[in-house]
């Protein structure tokens, strides 16, 4: 039920940081140390590559985890959009683990990949948010969302669960493997619930900057590099698949490479600033499209922010921006779609889960 809210996915979004705090009691035992299934670990350890296949806002949540599991696991990802990777398969390594991420469980393009991997007889993992779904049940091992239903189309909260169970497992992973790491991820979940709390009370002001922003627009551009590139690829499907602004999600440093072309007096563009290695050069990018007339705005995070910064984050763990860059993202295509008078919670053309090929 949507109770006091006028649409699911606003309830959706504001019950982010209740979820972050769920996923960490349930994946903590009593010691507070990682609980995961033994065999999950065993997997995990055993597989010289991990493959993980997904579609649309969870195949943008499986970016975020390679990174997780490269940084922290030390194994080699790849990801791949489901419906690509059914039909054009890549070489695969000696002992690949398949790991699918799907809120519903039941998306058909990933399944087509989950038959095909079973019969060659590869072990695969499904990261969920309904543990009966048939992604759940025809898998070796399921890991558990617990965001609770989501009903919007969009999707909001189970994405950002599926990047903290990520976090999790690529910590596990790397305890499993001896490895030595500086990074308590219950700690930094914590403090990304509470930074969640904080951004979710702050609807006004991201009501407005949809107003300055993205009133009257056609299209819309979002740019990052490093980490903040894979939410920009995030934050333009949600502002695409609910308001039908025309978005895109770029590489900041790609831009110059074709698609400043299309930058007019007053096209938006939304730039992410999160990560310090990267932030002198995405504030160059920017200056590029300002230059072209771009109305540019610089979502930046506390302690990277400059005096014209758009919107500043609260500080959370570098590895984790992507759990709260993407919040004000979600409200401001959420508010874009409902100054437009749009359907939000039903868009046209779409289904919450999409089950045919
Ligand atoms: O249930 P799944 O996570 O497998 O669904 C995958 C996509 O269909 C889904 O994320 C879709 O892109 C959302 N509508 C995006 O908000």
């Amino acid at each position: 039920e949507k109770g006091t809210y006028p649409h699911f996915m606003l309830k959706e979004i504001d019950e982010q940081p209740i979820v972050m705090r769920k996923i960490i009691k349930e994946y903590q035992d009593e010691h507070n140390e990682l609980k995961l299934d033994a065999n999950i670990r065993q997997a995990m350890k055993a597989a010289d590559r991990i493959y993980i296949i997904a579609a649309g806002t969870s195949y943008h949540a499986g970016l975020v985890g390679k990174e997780f599991m490269e940084k922290l696991a030390k194994i080699p990802v790849e990801v791949h959009v489901a419906s690509e990777f059914s039909y054009n398969m890549p070489l695969l390594s000696e002992r690949p683990l398949f790991v699918f991420i799907s809120q519903s469980g039941e998306t058909a393009d990933s399944r087509s990949v989950l038959v095909k991997i079973k019969e060659m007889g590869h072990p695969a993992l499904t990261i969920t948010n309904v543990p009966g779904s048939t992604l759940s049940r025809e898998a070796d091992y399921t890991l558990h969302l617990y965001a609770g239903p989501e009903i919007a189309v969009a999707s909001t909260k189970a994405y950002t669960a599926q990047i903290a169970v990520l976090a999790i497992l690529a910590v596990d992973t790397a305890k499993v493997k001896g490895l030595e790491l500086d990074f308590d991820p219950m700690q930094e979940l914590g403090i990304v619930a509470n930074a969640m709390d904080v951004l979710t009370g702050q609807k006004e002001e991201l009501e407005q900057l949809t107003r300055d922003y993205l009133a009257t627009t056609r299209n819309a551009f979002f740019i990052g590099r490093s980490a903040d590139y894979n939410v920009a690829l995030e934050g333009a499907l949600k502002l695409k698949e609910i308001s039908y602004i025309q978005a895109e999600g770029f590489a900041g440093g790609e831009l110059k490479h074709g698609t400043i072309a299309l930058i007019e007096e007053g096209t938006p563009v939304i730039a992410l600033a999160t990560q310090a290695n990267v932030n002198y050069s995405i504030r160059g990018n920017v200056q590029e499209v300002v230059a072209r007339g771009a109305n540019a705005m610089i979502i930046s995070m506390k302690g990277l922010e400059q005096d014209d910064d758009a919107f500043v984050l609260p500080p959370v763990h570098e590895l984790l921006t992507p759990l709260v860059s993407v919040v004000p993202l979600q409200l401001l295509a959420y508010y874009a779609a409902l100054h437009r008078g749009c359907d939000v919670d039903k868009p046209r053309n779409l289904a919450k889960s999409v089950t045919v090929e």
